[in-house]
């Protein structure tokens, strides 16, 4: 079972970035953790970071004859960006969009995803550990 996780936008300054919003892990200790517990439930867990937009679209179509699902934090594209929401929808793996913060609790740009309804599920406001729990969902959805 391989899974691809994919940060978007500005999350390469985890731990510097507004660590009062996104916490001051660093995105290479997210990702360390990633593999552990990928490792832990059987799967082998990537992960790739990528700011600009065709960098992620670039990135989910490579995925789709690679790995067997997705785990999605687009940043702020979540927010704007149809073409991602596009390639979401073009490959037929499962997708999970995941957010560090409550984006639901924030400013009112950031609670709507257009990205989001072209994925599998949505998992928002744990911090890291939406990550985590993206893992275990698409565990539990390949395993059907
Ligand atoms: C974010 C939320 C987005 O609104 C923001 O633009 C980010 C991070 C999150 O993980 O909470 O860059 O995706």
């Amino acid at each position: 079972m391989r899974v691809l996780v994919i940060h978007g936008a500005n999350l390469n300054l985890l731990g510097e970035r507004e660590p009062e919003v996104y916490g001051t892990q660093t995105l290479a200790e997210i990702d360390a953790e990633l593999l552990r517990t990928g490792k832990a439930l059987g799967m082998e867990v990537r992960c790739v970071q990528h700011n600009s937009e065709g960098a992620i679209i670039d990135a989910l179509h490579a995925a789709r004859t690679e790995y067997g699902g997705i785990v999605l934090n687009p940043g702020a594209y979540a927010h704007y960006s149809y073409a991602i929401a596009d390639a979401v929808a073009s490959i037929r793996i499962p997708v999970i969009e995941v957010h560090l913060s409550n984006v639901a609790a924030r400013e009112p740009y950031r609670r709507r995803s257009v990205t989001a309804s072209a994925c599998s599920g949505t998992i928002t406001g744990f911090g890291a550990g939406s990550y985590r729990l993206a893992l275990r969902a698409l565990r539990e959805m390949l395993e059907k």
